[in-house]
């Protein structure tokens, strides 16, 4: 008789981690939309943020904590009581709250960032932890750069940890350097050699500076982690944290070997990494593994061969496993409600009847443009149903010319006071020419560091969807926009940049308010 798999829990962490890597901010509207899609998904824990970053960020765990329902919501801290207290605050609608602390351990950060001796890292996790305890029955504590940390010293901080009362004890390959025999070895180190870690969920949290960051946390569970920290499309610091959509489908494709269960819906994994990948502005590489465009495509004449005589000679998994269930059907104007309701069912979206009636509009609208509807053109008006970042600017009029010797555009754009404002400018080619258009009605003058399009169907009318990152403030600004225009969409995706920009200037405008308001 064989045992009942273990159940590891999947900790979320695109809204912290993930999130804090450049160009994947996410403005609050959008980090619910994440957090609910992931709620959908079935993660055990969303870590929501980090309070004490930033005003915005403690508003944006305390709306996931109040609104998201199911997960856990946990808030990181570092270890001191500040931060602690905050993160506690921002929890506090949860129904169901995390405090995870962190402390760097490793002998590089002792020495050179927190220029501290052991003793004064073991007093610090003891009292951090002990206040976060006081403050919620769940803790979780973090010897940052655990990996790097002479193994006596992490255990001697690990056990620390424990009596003070951690109740999840989570082991972090913060710079993706060690690699699955050694992290393996250091599992079993802390499990022979700690105190009470009988008592603890041990969990792992790779980054994927050497490529490793799924192994590595494959080989944590084998070597008894029950909780996995990653993010959707791996995204996080540098090269990025653990991929959520790898490791689960390893876990569950290799069933038999780690004999361990998780709670994911994996029919929705698809539909969630394009979500992230739409707000996040970060493309999924084609060749990306379980959710890339090329994950399930066989190009071989000996490989097509042998998968219409079976699909299992090649494909360890079905596309339709992880929610991607694409189909030639094509849509176009004389689809009905009830044909497209189906296929964006079948594409792994769920809308209520009022997102449902204003996508359909815009179907339609697409429709009248392009004659066949695919998939992909599909999922781009799903995706955008919510309007991308919001925010003061919207075009009204968008008029360009082009000739070999350059263009002109005209741009009338309408600002949320009631203003519009109408400016010309010209340029090298028509896009050039429409966004330095938009600098001038707006008064904002950014570099831009990228510009890109891509077809997101197929035919001579595919739509384009224009991606456009800029920098203003030594800050990197992202937009986004789909049209059958590209010219369109290039404008649209540049005044998505200048409308996070405004965002974020009001969002600091009104901070110095409150802090100039405060008692002194
Ligand atoms: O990589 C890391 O060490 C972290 C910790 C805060 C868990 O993100
Ligand atoms: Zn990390």
């Amino acid at each position: 008789m064989t045992a009942s798999p273990d159940r590891v829990l999947i900790f979320d962490t695109t809204l912290r981690d993930g999130e804090q890597s450049p160009g994947c901010s996410m403005t609050r509207p959008e980090k619910l939309r994440v957090a609910r899609a992931l709620a959908e998904l079935g993660v055990d824990v969303i870590e929501a943020g980090f309070p004490a970053a930033s005003r915005g960020d403690f508003e944006s765990v305390q709306a996931v904590a109040r609104e998201v329902q199911g997960p856990v919501v946990c808030a990181l801290a570092r270890c001191n009581a500040e931060d602690i207290e905050l993160a506690a605050r921002a929890l506090a609608p949860a129904a169901q709250a995390r405090l995870h602390v962190f402390l760097a351990t490793s002998a590089i950060h002792r020495q050179y960032k927190l220029n501290m001796a052991q003793e004064e890292i073991l007093r610090l996790a003891a009292e951090g932890v002990a206040r976060a305890r006081e403050l919620s029955a769940d803790v979780e504590f973090s010897p940052e750069d655990a990996s790097r940390t002479e193994l006596e010293f992490l255990a001697q901080v690990v056990e620390t940890a424990i009596a003070a009362g951690a109740s999840t004890i989570n082991i972090p390959d913060t710079v993706g350097y060690t690699v699955p025999d050694e992290f393996a070895e250091l599992f079993r180190y802390l499990r022979k050699n700690v105190r009470g870690i009988e008592n603890v969920r041990l969990s792992v949290h790779c980054h994927d500076d050497l490529g490793m960051a799924v192994a590595n946390s494959l080989t944590a569970v084998v070597a008894g982690a029950r909780q996995i920290e990653c993010t959707i499309n791996g995204i996080g610091e540098r090269a990025g944290n653990c991929s959520l959509e790898e490791v689960v489908m390893a876990l569950r494709t290799r069933a038999a070997f780690f004999n361990v269960s998780t709670g994911i819906n994996t029919h929705r994994l698809y539909p969630t990494s394009r979500l992230v990948s739409s707000i996040t502005g970060q493309p999924i590489p084609r060749n990306k593994a379980v959710v890339g465009e090329n994950a399930f495509a066989h190009e071989s004449g000996i490989h097509q061969h042998g998968m219409l005589k079976h699909h299992s000679t090649y494909e360890i998994l079905r596309p339709e496993d992880v929610g991607l269930s694409r189909s030639h059907l094509v849509l176009g104007k004389h689809s009905g409600r009830h044909a497209f309701r189906e296929r964006v069912s079948t594409l792994g979206f769920e809308l209520d009847e009022a997102e449902f009636n204003r996508v359909f509009e815009e179907f339609k609208a697409l429709a009248d443009k392009k004659k066949e509807l695919f998939d992909g053109d599909i999922e781009a008006l799903v995706l955008r149903a919510e309007g991308g970042a919001g925010g003061p600017w919207q075009l009204e009029e968008l008029c360009t010319e082009a000739r070999n010797a350059g263009a002109r555009a005209t741009v009338r754009l309408r600002h949320a006071d009631g203003r519009a404002v109408e400016s010309a400018a010209a340029g090298d080619g028509p896009v050039d020419a429409a966004f330095k258009a938009i600098e001038s009605a707006t008064g904002v003058a950014v570099v831009l560091r990228k510009f890109e399009v891509q077809a997101v169907s197929e035919g001579e009318d595919a739509q384009g969807e224009a991606r456009v990152y800029v920098e203003y403030n030594r800050r990197t600004y992202r937009g986004a926009s789909v049209s059958t225009n590209i010219v369109e969409s290039a404008t649209r995706a540049f005044l998505e940049v200048i409308n996070r920009i405004e965002l974020a200037a009001a969002g600091a405008r009104s901070r110095e308010e409150r802090l100039s308001a405060a008692p002194a």
